[in-house]
């Protein structure tokens, strides 16, 4: 049965699925569907405090019994310079006049890290896992976390990144292919052009440790997923497609444009946020990319085209989506998708077993 192994018997999950953790487009709404439904809800604790991260967790606690990835995306505290925030400043001005949304606001921004008290929540609330994205963080908030239990992952977008992050100790490795929705995860610096995409990626990272290795980038329906179980995934890590479940604080606009995406309207690029991430390609991008101007250091570059989202207007929004958005073709419910994610994947596998 594709559904068991080591990965799924670890963390007693009636389905290899995992809901990408997606910063605050996730909700404890969402992933306690998504683990009630018999896979692993994510839960993304970017910009929150301990107290907010813990209320978070308490929130999916009261709807599910079931296991829970908490996730930490980390980054240095950004360095702000008016050379680069300036003119950034001045061309954003323009699209904040016409919106008559007043100045652009001086640029801002924190470290994303495991504070101590982040940490000493999680060693009390013991969520079933906690993830990493951009790399990890020291290897004592490692040490705290394996020691209270907790299933350690993070993210690789090369073989070399795979086998770093097998070093450091992780007890999985989520191989993420360019086709993914949201911001590499690549934390050795690997450019853009040269990310493998899932389907080259993910056998070699198989190939190279002995860790469980999950799949993400471009899986959304039972073929994707089917075919990652033959690459040698022993799980998969789902994001763009959850985006349409009910259950996901996705601003309206954003919605609309996931209804009707193509295969090639997705694009990479570090001028929302100041790191690379995907999207779907807009007036905004595109303006931005125009300017040919250099993005503040993330994430304050954020804080200046954040405020554009108020206006409603898709042309100005962060329209977050991996290259295989079209696939997810319905609006649905989380446990609903889950449940149909795993059929069609059954369905597929035992297609080619009879073939
Ligand atoms: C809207 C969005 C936000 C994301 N935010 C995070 C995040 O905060 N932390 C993280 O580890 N991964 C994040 N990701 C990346 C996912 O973990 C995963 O690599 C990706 O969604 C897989 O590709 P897919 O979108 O094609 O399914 C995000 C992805 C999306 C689409």
């Amino acid at each position: 049965m594709w559904s068991r192994n080591a990965f799924t018997d670890r963390l007693n999950l009636k389905w290899p699925i995992l809901q990408a953790p997606m910063g605050w487009l996730s909700t404890p709404t969402l992933a306690a569907a998504v683990s009630n439904a018999g896979g692993l809800g994510g839960l993304g604790m970017w910009g929150y405090s301990a107290e907010e991260a813990e209320r978070r967790i308490a929130g999916f606690q009261q709807m599910s019994g079931g296991g829970l990835n908490a996730n930490y995306p980390l980054w240095p505290e950004p360095k702000i310079t008016p050379d680069i925030s300036e003119p950034m400043r001045a061309r954003l001005q323009g699209h904040f006049d016409a919106k008559g949304l007043g100045a652009v606001p001086e640029p801002s921004g924190a470290a994303g890290e495991v504070s101590r008290e982040h940490l000493s929540m999680l060693v009390r609330t013991k969520p079933k896992m906690v993830s990493f994205h951009f790399g990890l963080p020291h290897r004592e908030i490692i040490s705290a976390l394996k020691d209270a239990g907790i299933f350690i992952i993070s993210s690789a977008t090369t073989v070399a990144e795979a086998r770093l992050l097998e070093e450091r100790g992780v007890d999985a490795i989520i191989a993420q292919g360019t086709e993914a929705g949201g911001h590499r995860a690549t934390f050795t610096g690997v450019d853009i052009s040269l990310q493998p995409g899932l389907f080259a990626l993910l056998p070699q990272v198989v190939d190279a440790v002995k860790v469980p290795v999950i799949a993400a980038g471009g899986v959304a329906d039972g073929r994707t997923v089917a075919a990652a179980f033959v690459l040698g995934a022993s799980a998969v890590q789902v994001g763009t497609a959850f985006l349409r479940c009910a259950e996901a604080n996705v601003l309206d606009a954003h919605r609309a444009a996931l209804r009707e995406p193509t295969d090639a309207c997705t694009v990479v690029t570090d001028v929302i946020t100041g790191r690379p991430a995907r999207y779907v390609k807009n007036e905004l991008i595109e303006d931005l990319l125009a300017s040919g101007l250099r993005p503040v250091a993330f994430p304050a570059q954020l804080s200046l085209t954040a405020p554009l989202e108020k206006t409603g207007d898709r042309e100005l929004t962060a329209l977050f989506a991996g290259q295989s958005a079209a696939l997810a073709t319905r609006d649905t419910t989380a446990g609903a998708f889950v449940d149909s994610l795993a059929e069609a994947t059954s369905e597929c596998l035992r297609a080619f077993a009879r073939a």
